[in-house]
């Protein structure tokens, strides 16, 4: 398995288990049974619901010694009601008792948008802009959990370069990942450069086309991942089936991937995308694919009368 290596030598397996829709008394069986067939690198959010069910899975597995806490990568996120500094070590503490875990590998700001404390937005009173509770009073709270041991690493996710310029410009620790929606259709190379030339690692989310998002967060025309032609094309060509060459690609590009999954079928089709080895002419092709396509729009964040009408700065 490929691994992408940290400032200090820590290393991340670039192939890791989305757990966003993964739900209640599926979770934890998705979580063991990837872990039992190889996987490393679990990616969480406080957000999703399911952190306690992980945790209760994850304990076991140690119990069971099936695996060593230093031999996994496990990922979770800030929610958006807590960027306000006095919130934001409480929120990690809570994720890592649900998780049953001391520390995080890597703790990240889920995105570039504040909540009230407590609050799921109905209105624009329940947002508090960047300029309330501006990016660096949380990511000062951040770079105090590393200093406490609580994470090991901290990053963002959803930040485009502009706010990663100005974060890098603020920060003591800089960020050292950036975790964003990243595949055939939204190659964000422009993106990609700029992590490069900065050493902040990719992290590309909905690498599949996210199908199991709610009908309320799809668009009736949502182009095919997974069925696209020159994809299954690709496939074809190298006996892999259509996730694996859309993973295999991420990978080849030396971004990290998180598909999700809670089949045990597909969890191992999914980590054996390893195996898939693309040639030049494969990625050309996938890479004329690119229509800057967003699944996860971001458009939930667009309330009449709140700032967060462009979260993705274009
Ligand atoms: N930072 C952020 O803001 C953010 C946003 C979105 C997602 N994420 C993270 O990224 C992870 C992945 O993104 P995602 O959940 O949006 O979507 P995704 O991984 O692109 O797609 C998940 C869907 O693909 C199906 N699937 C999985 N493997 C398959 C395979 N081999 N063949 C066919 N279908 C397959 C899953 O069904 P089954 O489960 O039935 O296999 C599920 O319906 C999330 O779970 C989450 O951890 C982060």
């Amino acid at each position: 398995m490929k691994q992408l290596k940290f400032n200090n030598g820590d290393l991340m397996p670039a192939i890791g288990l989305g757990t966003w829709k993964s739900n209640p008394g599926e979770v934890g069986q998705a979580v063991k049974t990837a872990i039992i067939n190889g996987y490393r690198h679990i990616d969480c959010a406080a957000v999703y619901g399911n952190e306690t069910e992980i945790g209760v899975a994850l304990a076991e597995l140690f119990q069971e010694g099936v695996v060593k806490r230093e031999d996994l990568w496990i990922t979770s996120k800030l929610w958006n009601d807590s960027h306000q500094s006095q919130y934001v070590i409480d929120a990690l503490k809570k994720t890592l008792s649900d998780l049953q875990l001391e520390y995080l590998d890597l703790y990240l700001i889920h995105w570039p948008v504040a909540f009230k404390h407590g609050v799921q937005p109905q209105s624009s009173e329940d947002f508090l802009s960047l300029e309330e509770v501006p990016i660096i009073e949380t990511w000062t709270k951040m770079e105090e959990a590393v200093k406490l041991g609580l994470t090991k690493h901290i990053g963002v996710s959803n930040f485009s370069i502009k706010k990663l310029k100005d974060l890098l410009s603020k920060a003591t620790i800089k960020p050292e990942v950036n975790q964003v929606e990243l595949h055939p259709f939204l190659q964000q190379n422009e993106l990609v450069q700029f992590a490069k030339e900065n050493q902040i690692i990719l992290t590309g989310y909905s690498p599949l086309g996210s199908g199991d998002r709610s009908v309320g967060m799809k668009k009736a025309d949502e182009p095919s991942l997974l069925n696209n032609e020159v994809i299954a094309e690709v496939a074809k060509a190298n006996g892999c089936t259509t996730a694996q060459v859309l993973i295999a690609w991420q990978v080849q590009r030396g971004t990290a991937v998180i598909p999700k999954s809670t089949n045990a079928d597909r969890l191992k089709q999914n980590l054996e995308s390893a195996l898939c080895r693309l040639s030049e002419e494969d990625i050309k092709k996938i890479n004329g694919l690119d229509r800057h396509y967003r699944y996860v729009d971001a458009k939930f964040f667009d309330v009449s009368g709140n700032t967060y009408s462009n979260v993705y700065d274009e």
